[in-house]
């Protein structure tokens, strides 16, 4: 049965998720030390209206008073984060990144130091915004930008951008690639989320000499559903966005949906980089719960092999 309080998408009508980046960079701000997150929320609330920030960081921060187990989602913006930085130091410097959806997030300012090129990628708006964003942390910490990192325009459903980024960057096929992405594909519905694997592939098959494709993004149903507060969370979320939410039923169908779309996959539980963590002194848990909510999700690597 069609939930009748989301109406269904319409083409080019992703913009409506945009503002969950806004969302994500409070909650970094807030309830962890990650690299950057206090700067660029306070950037992005001096360039965005208050349309697109207000409130969106209380949703959660007023939950947390009665119900703290909602912060478990704190855990999991921010592990998902550490467990893509750690597969991508994994590959080395010898792998290019495409990070697509990759709106406030911190990861090409952490990346400014490496050898290899870092692009990162959103639709139109919001790179806009996150490029002016950036301008006013690097202004601000006095840090120059990298040669190595660009912000460039991609609709990851479109495969005329795709073909854009690989003419700019990639045409010479010789590179490998790596792309990654985070907090993007519960928006997608299971076709576009094929459309998505698939774009990817063709641009692997055209422009890179390897391929590897990094997400926490494919949790299961029964996962993203677990508690009360989750399946809240996800209401209020779906009617924020104007977007229904669709997840695979276990890992078993993910990685059959990596098989069909010739990927080879691997996967770890969230709980590798427990150590890591920032929230555990800011957020009211313990630490057991919040190692049994990074459990709860994978990290998945799959290399391209056509
Ligand atoms: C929940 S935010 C996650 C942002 C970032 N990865 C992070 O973790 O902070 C979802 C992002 O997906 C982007 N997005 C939505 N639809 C998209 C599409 N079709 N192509 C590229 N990006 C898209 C939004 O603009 C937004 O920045």
């Amino acid at each position: 049965m069609p939930d009748k309080t989301v109406p269904q998408k319409v083409t080019a009508d992703y913009a409506k998720i945009s503002p969950t980046a806004v969302l994500v960079s409070a909650l970094r701000a807030k309830y962890t030390n990650m690299p950057y997150a206090r700067e660029i929320y306070r950037a992005v609330k001096q360039i965005t209206t208050p349309l697109l920030y207000t409130g969106t960081g209380s949703i959660l921060s007023r939950l947390a008073r009665f119900a703290p187990q909602s912060m478990s989602r704190v855990a999991f913006i921010e592990s998902r984060y550490l467990s893509v930085n750690t597969l991508l130091r994994n590959l080395g410097d010898s792998y290019a990144v495409v990070e697509i959806a990759a709106g406030l997030s911190a990861r090409g300012l952490e990346w400014a130091g490496s050898k290899s090129l870092y692009v990162e990628t959103d639709l139109p708006d919001m790179i806009s915004i996150k490029q002016q964003v950036f301008d006013k942390v690097l202004h601000e910490k006095g840090i120059t930008q990298s040669r190595n990192h660009h912000f460039c325009p991609l609709n990851a459903l479109d495969f005329s951008d795709w073909d854009r980024l690989g003419q700019r960057f990639f045409s010479d096929g010789k590179t490998n690639i790596a792309v990654v992405h985070e907090g993007l594909a519960s928006y997608l519905s299971r076709a576009e989320k094929e459309k998505l694997r698939d774009n990817i592939g063709r641009f692997f098959r055209k422009y890179a000499s390897k391929g590897t494709w990094i997400t926490p993004d494919f949790y299961p149903y029964e996962n993203a559903r677990k508690t009360w507060i989750l399946r809240l969370i996800q209401r209020r979320l779906e009617r924020k966005t104007r977007t229904k939410m669709h997840h695979f039923v276990n890992r078993d169908e993910v990685m059959e949906f990596f098989k069909l779309g010739e990927f080879q996959a691997s996967s770890r539980d969230g709980s590798f980089i427990f150590d890591q963590v920032t929230c555990i002194s800011k957020v009211p848990l313990n630490r057991e719960k919040i190692r049994q909510a990074l459990s709860r999700y994978q990290v998945y690597q799959a290399e391209y092999t056509a």
